[in-house]
């Protein structure tokens, strides 16, 4: 591994690795909207005992309005990647499956149960009942999806401790340290908020755009404190993460290999702080401040993805996947996924305009229906 990510690898591993990077970078946009939105209007339903009406106002309607098909994008969008990883992890990926056990079996009905809740979470009925209701149905939703997060982790963790299969077989427990997983669910969660910042200025910004009277939407400023606070407590959590990990994937990350990538966080980082700052101080969603937190949002995410995968190559025996890559490149079907992604795309977009329609003519989507 001694040139830049993905060059050096043989041509079909690359091929699908990048593959399963770029799609997955996708399913995050959508899954990070889904669990910081979620996490948000818990928060604020939580406060509103105190507060005047957070969930009613724009940010938490509009999460309210968009979760559920987000929710929707995130699961459509997880089907490429889980295809890729098969290909890419095939042995590792389905023996961690199989350990995972009933946590795995448990994960779809608690999805499809959090799906419901989300539409629940959208209706006015819900937000007519008792506040002690309202607090258990949010708190319910988001720590769904806290859950189903968690698993994904494990799985990841599973399939990357190849030397742990027989005793976890033998015993059912998990010998993962409870540090090494926090750290790495608090990558996810800080990093999500700062997916949701991005998605959710531009909704808001949208609205501000086409509000008769040309006023600001309040939020700017929560957005930023979220986006930055959130960066920040995924940056430290993965730097602690990559330190504690060995040497191996210490010196993958921070060789030849995914070094670039790693520059390429940090300035995405860099690059979104400077964004939201800009928002921040015009208390404004402006078009520049939220492409510059965007470019920055896309750099990072590309980065950590890509540093995330070099961790597992180190803890693989990576080499011997290679004859599998091939053996999956002459069967072919790539022509195939190629048209199944830009039909799925034409069709995801073209419900995106039929609900913006709707929404326009219900006004700008304010009311909850
Ligand atoms: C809202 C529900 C979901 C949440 C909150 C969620 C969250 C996550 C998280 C946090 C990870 C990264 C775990 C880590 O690196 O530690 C992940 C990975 C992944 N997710 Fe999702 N996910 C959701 C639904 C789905 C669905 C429905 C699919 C498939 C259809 C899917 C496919 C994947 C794949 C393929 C990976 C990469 C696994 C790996 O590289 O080991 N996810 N998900």
């Amino acid at each position: 591994m001694n040139a830049i990510f993905p060059f050096g690898l043989p041509h079909p591993t690359a091929v699908y690795v990048t593959l399963f990077l770029l799609t997955f970078i996708l399913h995050q946009a959508f899954m990070h909207y889904v669990l910081a939105g979620s996490l948000y209007l818990t928060w604020a339903t939580i406060r509103q005992g105190q507060t005047t009406c957070l969930t009613e106002q724009p940010l938490s309607a509009t999460l309210r309005d968009w979760m559920p098909f987000l929710l929707s994008a995130a699961i459509t969008a997880g089907v490429a990647p889980l295809l890729f990883i098969q290909i890419v992890y095939q042995y590792q990926f389905y023996t961690a499956n199989l350990l995972l056990w009933w946590r795995w079996g448990v994960v779809v009905p608690v999805m499809i149960i959090a799906f419901y809740l989300l539409y629940l979470i959208k209706s006015r009925t819900l937000w007519n009942w008792p506040y002690a209701v309202r607090a258990a149905v949010v708190v319910a939703t988001s720590t769904s999806f806290v859950f189903v997060g968690f698993c994904w982790t494990i799985n990841h963790l599973l399939a990357n401790s190849e030397a742990d299969w027989p005793e976890i077989y033998l015993t059912g427990r998990l010998p993962f340290s409870v540090v090494a997983v926090i750290l790495r669910m608090l990558v996810w969660i800080g990093g999500s908020f700062a997916t949701m910042s991005v998605i959710v200025g531009w909704q808001l910004q949208y609205r501000q755009s086409t509000d008769s009277d040309g006023g600001s939407v309040a939020g700017s400023r929560s957005l930023a404190g979220m986006s930055i606070c959130g960066l920040a407590a995924s940056l430290i959590a993965g730097t602690t993460y990559v330190a504690l990990s060995g040497t191996a994937s210490r010196s993958l990350v921070l060789g030849t290999f995914s070094l670039p990538f790693v520059l390429l966080t940090i300035c995405g980082a860099i690059l979104q702080a400077i964004g939201w700052s800009l928002q921040w101080r015009s208390n404004r969603l402006g078009v520049f401040g939220l492409a510059t937190a965007t470019t920055g949002l896309l750099m990072t995410l590309l980065g950590v993805s890509v540093i995330r995968e070099a961790i597992r190559i180190s803890a693989v025996d990576f080499a011997s996947l290679y004859p599998r890559h091939v053996e999956a490149a002459n069967v072919g079907g790539f022509g195939v996924f190629v048209v199944a992604a830009i039909a799925v795309t034409f069709v995801i977009a073209w419900c995106v305009r039929l609900v913006k329609m709707g929404m326009h003519d219900a006004g700008h989507g304010q009311s909850i229906q």
